[in-house]
């Protein structure tokens, strides 16, 4: 039998939520999520991220718009940006007259391998919040389009340049019960290396997906891949995204505002 316990069962129960009652979150739920997120793991116990919350509705009404057009995003009563931070490190190096050892500028800067190593820190920690949130009956979504429109969510939210807002959650109590969406592990998990899928096994998990996520008449598409192809990767937002992402790196390695 597989072990459960209260902790697999909520996170098993889990799903995205998309409407959410008008009622604002009380403090202490908000203390409580924030200080859950803080206690996720962080890369040599640096909190290489920050977190903005963003609960006024004019700054909420523009990313509704900025993130690729969703309106929940507005009526969300709380929302949470998590953004890497090596900002906070390199000021406070520069604070500790680190950026000029011997009085000449020592030039450390920080590169791709931080940069992930803090979208790692705000991940986690947005997980964290998540589930923190589940169990006081707070329901959220993440908002990847967030990775959109660089340079007007940097002007928007005062993003400095050693930053990178990595995701943003939409918290709020759930109108509606949401639907749980099921999965392989097969899909997943791989043993002792990356296992490329034959042929034969991709034909296997197109199947698999036409049946999990594909009916009714996969809007107008001929399978689940196709529908993905189509309105996920051909578009304009995956586009838009890979050129404010490109953005971002190209403001880290050269400082251009
Ligand atoms: C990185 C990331 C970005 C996402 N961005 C959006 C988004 O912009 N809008 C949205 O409605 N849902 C977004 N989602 C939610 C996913 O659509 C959702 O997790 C997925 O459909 C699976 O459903 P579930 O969370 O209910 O299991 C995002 C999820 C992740 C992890």
């Amino acid at each position: 039998m597989t072990p459960a316990n209260q902790t697999t069962e909520l996170m098993n129960a889990r799903c995205s939520t998309r409407s959410y009652a008008p009622t604002p979150l009380r403090d202490d739920e908000k203390q409580a999520i924030l200080h859950t997120a803080m206690r996720a793991p962080t890369a040599g116990n640096m909190l290489l991220y920050s977190i903005i919350e963003i609960d006024d509705q004019t700054i909420k009404d523009r990313l509704a718009e900025t993130c690729d057009h969703q309106p929940f995003i507005a009526k969300a009563p709380w929302v949470l940006l998590f953004v890497a931070d090596l900002q906070k490190w390199m000021d406070l190096f520069a604070a500790s007259g680190l950026d000029r050892l011997d009085g000449v500028p020592h030039g450390v800067t920080p590169g791709p391998g931080e940069l992930m190593l803090a979208c790692c820190d705000a991940v986690i920690a947005a997980q964290n919040a998540v589930i923190a949130a589940e169990s006081l009956g707070i329901g959220s979504c993440y908002i990847g389009d967030i990775l959109e429109l660089g340079e007007t969510h940097a002007e928007l939210l005062h993003l400095p340049r050693y930053t990178f807002p990595v995701t943003m959650l939409c918290l709020g109590r759930p109108k509606a019960r949401p639907h749980i969406v099921e999965r392989y592990e097969k899909h997943v998990v791989h043993r002792n290396g990356y296992h490329r899928l034959s042929d034969a096994e991709l034909r296997e998990a197109s199947g698999d997906l036409d049946r999990l996520y594909g009916a009714p008449g996969f809007g107008g598409y001929d399978n689940y891949a196709q529908e993905i192809y189509a309105r996920k990767f051909a578009t304009d937002f995956a586009a838009e995204a890979n050129r404010s992402v490109a953005w971002w790196l190209e403001r880290w390695r050269t400082g251009t505002e």
